[in-house]
Formats: C-alpha cells, sequence, structure tokens
C-alpha cells in the first residue's frame, strides 16, 4: 500500500501539516508495510503554466523536443507520484477564501489531457480511479453549510470538482475550522484529530494473497 502525504502550507509548524501527520501516523499502524511519499509543496519548484508548457502537455509524447520534456517533468513527477499511491492525503490551508498557490499551482501540473483526463466523442473521464483521498484543511473562521459565511467556501468544491475530473471521486473532507486565535481553535482541532482516526482506521489494506502451499 502506498500513501502520497502533500503539504500545501507555506507555514512551517502548520495547523494542516500536523493534521497531515496525525493521519500518517495513523495510516501507518493500519498498514506496518506500507510505504509513505511525501511531497511538500512549499519547498518543490512549481512553474506556473507558460505557453512553452500548454503547447508540450498538448503535442504528440511521442514527438516532444528534450526541450518540451524537460518542460514537463515537474508534471511528470507529480502525476506518477499520484499514479502510484492508494490513498493520498492533502493538507490544505484556505487562504483568501480557497486553496493556497502552491495547492493550485501543483493542481495545473496534475490536470492534463492525456494523462489524468481523457477526451472523447462521449465527453471527459478520470484516469485516476479507485483511489482514496483524505483533505484535511484548516481556516480561520468556519464555513461548514448553515453557517452565515457557507458561502464562502471556495475551497471544499472547487477541489471536489477539479479532483473528481481527473477521477479522484472517493474524497473525504476534514475540516479544522475557527483556527485564529481563539478559544474555539484547540477543541476544532481535536475533533478533526478524532475524525482523522476514524478515517485512516477505513485504508487498511488488503494483505498480500499467501502462496498455495500445494
Ligand atoms: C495569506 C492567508 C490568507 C488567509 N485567508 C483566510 C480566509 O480567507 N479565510 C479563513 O477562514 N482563514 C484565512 N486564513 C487563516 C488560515 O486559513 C489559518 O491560519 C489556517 O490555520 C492556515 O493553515 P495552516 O495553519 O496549515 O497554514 C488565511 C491565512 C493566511 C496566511
Amino acid at each position: 500500500m502506498k500513501l502520497l502525504q502533500i503539504d500545501s502550507s507555506a507555514r512551517r509548524n502548520s495547523v494542516s501539516r500536523q493534521l497531515t501527520e496525525k493521519f500518517v501516523h495513523a495510516w501507518k499502524k493500519q498498514n506496518p508495510q506500507g510505504h509513505v511519499i511525501k511531497r511538500d509543496l512549499a519547498t518543490t519548484t512549481l512553474p506556473l503554466i507558460t505557453d512553452e508548457w500548454t503547447l508540450a502537455a498538448h503535442s504528440d509524447p511521442a514527438h516532444l523536443t528534450p526541450g518540451q520534456r524537460q518542460t514537463l517533468s515537474i508534471s511528470e513527477t507529480l502525476i506518477e507520484e499520484l499514479l502510484a499511491a492508494d490513498t493520498i492525503v492533502i493538507g490544505a490551508p484556505m487562504y483568501n477564501l480557497t486553496v493556497s498557490a502552491p495547492l493550485k499551482a501543483w493542481i495545473d501540473q496534475i490536470v492534463r489531457v492525456g494523462r489524468t483526463v481523457l477526451y472523447s466523442a462521449a465527453g471527459t473521464e478520470g484516469v485516476l480511479k479507485g483511489k482514496k483521498v483524505v483533505v484535511l484543511t484548516s481556516r480561520g473562521g468556519a464555513f461548514r453549510p448553515g453557517t452565515p459565511t457557507a458561502q464562502y467556501d471556495h475551497q471544499e468544491p472547487y477541489l471536489r470538482h477539479i479532483l473528481g475530473f481527473i477521477g479522484l471521486t472517493d474524497v473525504t473532507f476534514i475540516h479544522a475550522e475557527n483556527q485564529k486565535p481563539g478559544d474555539l481553535a484547540e477543541p476544532a482541532r481535536n475533533a478533526a484529530i478524532a475524525e482523522i482516526q476514524l478515517a485512516a482506521a477505513l485504508t487498511k489494506g488488503t494483505p498480500p494473497a499467501q502462496d498455495s502451499p500445494l
């Protein structure tokens, strides 16, 4: 079993990083033979999409120039990490009502026609099927359905839609809300950690088939 851990906060000691660490710890207990791939987007150089990038991404992969291969190399690395993973945990701080810029830059690199999404006359089809995704958000305020600010949540709806577009439809969100300084922060964090334990308990891998003794 393989777990891909993605962190996208600018802060080293951030809430969302604490949450992904909790998830990884709990996942390892369920999958002691499992392997964790760490991808820290704060320390990964993630170029913005350029004219060269779009030309390369829409060219026949068999006829790419060495320069085009280089342009797509980080995208290839990030897509291979996704393809290899059974479970993906994403730490997502809310910045300005949506995802952080590094997480958006990662999304721009991994959503690729012909690689993670296929177009045909029948429509689009995501390639990354059968994987479990857990998104752990951290927010200063509160945006759950029913709150006065629910309509300003451009994080969960956006992530659900774009992950679904590439085939990642089994997505669980766990929110640590009210993380601005105050009495609400710690209980909200603890509630999120309790939910994380439950979500990780559902990730136990199927043990490899035993060889027949006969
Ligand atoms: C640049 C920036 C923008 C933020 N924008 C919002 C926001 O729009 N809504 C909100 O509820 N909190 C906002 N916050 C607060 C963060 O969501 C909160 O501090 C959260 O814990 C960040 O996650 P992290 O601890 O993993 O870095 C913002 C924080 C920063 C640094």
